[in-house]
């Protein structure tokens, strides 16, 4: 059985519950990756990246090797968004430099194809991972479960790779509506289980991440980020009402965030773009916000670092906030900026 922290002793989920705490809780996007010497160790062991994603052990052990580090908050599991593909039986490789390749669904017969279920030889290693997270972390560090929302993830299936501008998945949902709206339907009906599979094995929060939420209209950032993200929601609260949701809508202008409100999740995650103002008096009556320090800043250090950090703190003082990066860190971010900052968002202001 998992254990999970008591909402009193985890300063993330207090906040996530709509109590302002200062200083704010931290944890990092990417939180475990290619910027720590330990992480590229173990990646090098395992071989591919898929491999560590799906070797129960190794995943916990880079879940758990920022947290000794730095201490965040929270921890995310290891794995990926395209977990989901993979395990609906879509080719998935992760060449070295070049990112992500799938075998692309691009018609009705690349859907048809696509499994009935998730493959649990995909799936199930992500839980078991969690539950090892889970039973090793602090029990005062709470513990993220995820999975990209249904929008973000198509855009991959469909270009069968990453693109600047989604072209292959925009022109597929106004070419074909129906077509793209049975590979969005099968992706809420399997991110509600993914996701709900790892409340159960000790998720304590989870967040749906919609990295390409930006690129479109408002109507269509309506149809296939809003409505699926509600359904997905209720799906997963069905089975555990009082799970906190975080939803990472990146890029998205704070009047088509405010389509959010009445979703169910209890925060949204917020990029660097965004007018802290703006953001803070439409959103922050709504929701916990998390974010938004530019991860170059990350890069940059110095008396920038620690003056942005400053004023998110200010810009956010006395509403629900996580301090958080604007989106994932970099690979060549040096380590002692990461320590610099953890210090900077935990010292009086
Ligand atoms: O945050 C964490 O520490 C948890 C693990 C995590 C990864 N990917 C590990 C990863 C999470 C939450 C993700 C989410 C993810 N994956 C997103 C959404 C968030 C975002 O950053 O926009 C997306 C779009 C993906 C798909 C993906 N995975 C791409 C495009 C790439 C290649 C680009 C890159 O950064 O290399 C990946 C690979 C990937 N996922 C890495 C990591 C640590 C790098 C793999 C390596 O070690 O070589």
């Amino acid at each position: 059985m998992a254990s999970a922290p008591s909402s009193r002793a985890s300063r993330f989920l207090t906040v996530l519950g709509g109590t302002p705490l200062d200083p704010p809780p931290l944890w990092m996007m990417r939180q475990a990756g290619r910027y720590l010497p330990e992480y590229r160790q173990v990646r090098s062991e395992a071989g591919d990246f898929l491999t560590l994603c799906y070797t129960p052990h190794l995943a916990a052990e880079v879940t758990l090797q920022p947290i000794r580090r730095f201490g965040f908050d929270a921890a995310i599991i290891f794995s990926d968004i395209l977990v989901i593909p993979h395990a609906l039986g879509v080719g998935l490789t992760f060449a070295a430099g070049e990112g992500p390749r799938l075998d692309p669904v691009t018609d009705a017969s690349g859907l048809a194809r696509l499994s009935a279920r998730l493959d649990p030889a995909c799936t199930e290693p992500v839980y078991a991972a969690i539950a090892e997270t889970r039973a090793a972390l602090p029990v005062e560090t709470a513990l993220i479960g995820f999975c990209g929302a249904p929008w973000t993830v198509a855009t991959y299936m469909v270009a069968g790779q990453g693109t600047s501008d989604q072209a292959p998945a925009r022109l597929l949902a106004r070419r074909d509506p129906a077509l793209f709206q049975n590979l969005i339907d099968r992706l809420v009906e399997t991110s509600i289980a993914h996701l709900s599979a790892q409340v159960a094995a000790g998720a304590d929060a989870l967040q749906i991440f919609d990295t390409w939420a930006g690129v479109l209209d408002p109507a269509s950032f309506a149809r296939w980020c809003v409505a699926p993200l509600r359904r997905i929601v209720e799906g997963v609260k069905a089975a555990h009402p009082d799970v906190p949701v975080i939803a990472f809508p990146k890029g998205v202008h704070p009047q088509a965030l405010a389509l959010l409100k009445d979703v169910g999740v209890s925060a949204i995650g917020l990029d660097w773009t965004m007018d802290r103002p703006t953001i803070r008096a439409e959103l922050a009556p709504h929701f916990a916000l998390q974010g938004n320090l530019d991860p170059l800043l990350l890069i940059a250090g110095g008396d920038a670092l620690e003056q942005e950090v400053r004023r998110i703190r200010t810009d956010f003082a006395g509403v629900p906030h996580i301090f958080n990066l604007g989106h994932g860190i970099r690979p060549e971010t040096p380590v002692a900026h990461v320590e610099t900052f953890v210090e900077l968002v935990r010292k009086p202001l």
